[in-house]
């Protein structure tokens, strides 16, 4: 990466890092201030605001983050960056569990139980945590197990490249639809007046909107690749999708 692109990718990587603490500020103040905080199976109306600040603290925050580590940290040794890309993916996993847990638990604890996947948002958010647990699963395979031959890990590296993308816009979609049924679960006709938890609701979308386009931007950029470091053994497997060069 030349200085002029480190520059950009500094400057815009900035911006996205302030709307993605904005998006994490926003659920927090819509779901303390206007939807009545936490709680645990015995108050399951309330146990349901974990979900939407574990989606949006791991899957968009956290998770765009972790896209991006081989570029923002392009200086550290490949190892090192391997290791914290999968534990941030890892903890990113754990989170999607807690806010798959509050979820479910806020419709079958209810003292009237609510049925379970009925909505297109159920169905997106299911099919995104299954599609980033296949990933997580294939990439530790790939990247880690000792027994793959490097010839499969560079052939699957685009492909895990472009799911780590895709599953990421998968998670903004199930954001978006998740706070429309939440919106709509929660002041009925009333959002048509627009009240300040409908306008915070409005704005934590847009916000989680901002960030995923910067990412996406920043990780789809060939200009913005790392380049291997000077005491990086050339004829490694290079994860980053460089070409193997013979002397
Ligand atoms: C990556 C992010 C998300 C995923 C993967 C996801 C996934 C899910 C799933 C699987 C359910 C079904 C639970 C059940 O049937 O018992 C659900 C329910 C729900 N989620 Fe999300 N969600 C996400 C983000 C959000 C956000 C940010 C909100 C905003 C408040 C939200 C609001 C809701 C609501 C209101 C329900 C209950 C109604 C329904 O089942 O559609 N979700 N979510």
């Amino acid at each position: 990466m030349d200085y002029h692109s480190r520059s950009v990718y500094r400057t815009v990587y900035a911006i996205a890092m302030i709307f993605g603490l904005l998006s994490i500020v926003l659920v927090l103040i819509w779901t303390v201030k206007y939807l009545g905080g936490f709680a645990w199976q015995e108050d399951p109306l309330h146990q349901f605001n974990y979900h939407p600040v574990c989606a949006v603290i791991g899957m968009i925050v956290l998770y765009g983050k972790g896209l991006l580590l081989y570029r923002t940290m392009h200086y550290k040794p490949k190892i090192y960056l391997k290791l914290l890309h999968t534990l941030t993916l890892v903890v990113v996993f754990i989170l999607a569990v807690i806010s798959l847990k509050c979820a479910f638990d806020s419709h079958n604890y209810r003292s009237v139980p609510i049925p379970n996947l009925y909505s297109l948002h159920s169905w997106i958010g299911l099919v995104t945590v299954i599609f980033y647990s296949a990933q997580l699963l294939c990439g530790f395979v790939s990247f880690f197990y000792p027994g793959i031959k490097t010839t499969y890990r560079r052939q699957y590296l685009p492909y895990h490249q472009f799911f780590g993308i895709t599953i990421f816009l998968l998670a903004v979609v199930s954001c978006h639809s998740g706070i429309m049924e939440k919106v709509k679960g929660s002041l009925g006709k009333e959002y048509l007046n627009m009240p300040a938890a409908g306008i915070v609701a409005n704005f934590l979308g847009v916000s989680i909107t901002i960030f995923s386009i910067l990412v996406v931007y920043l990780a789809a950029m060939p200009q913005f690749k790392r380049n291997p470091l000077p005491e990086e053994d050339k004829f490694q497997l290079d994860l980053q999708d460089h070409v193997i060069q013979l002397p």
